[in-house]
């Protein structure tokens, strides 16, 4: 059987980015535009009309992997026409199989490294949330796309233009790039699926933050005046010497809730992104650690002052966690002293550090405190270092060392 026929629903705007077959393909534009809607669409496409593809959807962290682009896959399919006998799934690998013609879509997180070496003859590769990436992971996929194929080879990027310093922008955007790459642009506007009270929510932007107006309405470069954190560095895990370490959470519901992990060593504070959760109950925090990380208990916690109730559950369950000490201004102010060192798979703090800025007021003047949106991370990273170490009568630098 080689014959199967999908019906999709692309918008007007889309239809340039499903015929596109150069190599890069750069995807980028407002939140809710239909990027990763659309780019899912055109992948079932080709695996349906070209035949034995090995298609690799990847995002820079694995755990990302099933609640987004996984799931997505399977409410485009489902809603595609193409008969389920033809499907094989495989929930627990994460591939899904076109029988008629062995076409195959694996997903993968760039944090996996080995499982990534192990697949050969990849045919086209997504990097959805490319803003997530460095340069050198991309660069790698590059390499391994040089299957024996017919079909073209492609790379799509997707992502929200978060900051005109990121290195996207510099790649496929500013001047000569020399490679052969297909820009697409979109906002809500080019998406006529959206709900009507996601739109109303991006509209409301423009005078709540302009800031992110102009990067999640618009689609535009974010160019942030007023950034806080204005240096941050990456490093591949923790560092196993260090004088002192905490772990800093802030709760949250509709929010995500943060919990991060901090070590330091002289003037630069390690920080590590262990749980970033949004519509979960605290309880599911405690259960998640108990599991992949059951020595958080031993670490002493700093944590969101204003939820007694959450702190209490946290003790019962044994953590060592105290209420954070709460003036935002001293606190980033103290936070500056040391050098931000992110590990790379802490995504959503590098995208807050990256966003995290001072508010503005109507005649254009900094304010004393943070813009309240994309914060959780940068909460709870505050909470655990001033609190542990701008303690009246600590010595801030050099002799943090607990007991001393
Ligand atoms: N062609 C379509 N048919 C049906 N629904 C669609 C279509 N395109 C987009 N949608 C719906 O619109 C919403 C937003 O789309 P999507 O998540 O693809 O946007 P996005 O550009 O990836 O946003 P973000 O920048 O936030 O990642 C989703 O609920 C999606 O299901
Ligand atoms: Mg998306």
């Amino acid at each position: 059987m080689s014959e199967a026929v999908v019906s999709l629903r692309v918008p007007p705007k889309f239809r340039p980015l499903l015929k596109n077959q150069k190599r890069w393909e750069v995807a980028y534009g407002g939140a809710g535009s239909g990027k990763s809607y659309n780019v899912t669409q055109k992948i079932v496409l080709r695996c349906v009309t070209e035949e034995k593809h090995r298609y690799l959807v990847v995002r820079k962290v694995a755990r990302t992997l099933r609640a987004s682009v996984f799931q997505l896959f399977l409410d485009v399919l489902s809603k595609s026409g193409y008969p389920d006998s033809l499907l094989k799934v495989n929930r627990s690998d994460m591939t899904i199989e076109f029988l008629h013609n062995g076409s195959k879509v694996l997903f993968f997180g760039l944090d996996n490294v080995e499982k990534l070496k192990s697949i050969a003859g990849i045919t086209s590769i997504w990097v959805e949330e490319a803003s997530e990436t460095l340069p050198d992971d991309v660069d790698q996929l590059n390499l391994r796309l040089r299957a024996d194929t017919p079909h073209a080879q492609q790379i799509t990027l997707s992502f929200n233009p978060i900051s005109a310093s990121h290195w996207l922008k510099k790649r496929f955007f500013d001047g000569e790039t020399g490679e052969d790459v297909f820009i697409h642009h979109s906002t809500y506007r080019d998406n006529p699926h959206l709900p009507e009270d996601f739109s109303r929510a991006i509209e409301k932007l423009k005078n709540e933050n302009p800031h992110y107006y102009r990067i999640y309405a618009l689609g535009e470069w974010g160019v942030l005046k007023g950034v806080i954190y204005d240096k941050y560095e990456t490093v591949d895990r923790m560092p196993e010497s260090f004088e002192v370490e905490m772990l800093g959470l802030d709760f949250g519901y509709n929010h995500p809730q943060a919990l991060v992990h901090i070590r330091i060593v002289e003037n630069r504070a390690y920080i590590d992104e262990l749980y970033y959760e949004r519509e979960r109950q605290n309880s599911a925090m405690i259960e998640t650690m108990e599991k992949e990380a059951p020595w958080v208990k031993s670490v002493r916690c700093w944590a969101d002052a204003a939820r007694p109730d959450l702190i209490d559950e946290c003790a019962k369950a044994g953590w060592r966690i105290d209420k954070a000490k709460k003036d935002v201004f001293s606190g980033i102010n103290f936070v500056k002293k040391y050098r931000l060192i992110f590990t790379k798979r802490s995504t959503n703090l590098i995208r807050e550090c990256q966003l995290y800025s001072w508010r503005v007021n109507k005649d254009g003047n900094t304010l004393d405190e943070p813009v309240k949106q994309n914060d959780d991370g940068m909460d709870a990273m505050r909470y655990g270092i001033f609190s542990e170490l701008g303690g009246p009568g600590k010595k801030i630098i050099g002799s943090n060392i607990r007991g001393l």
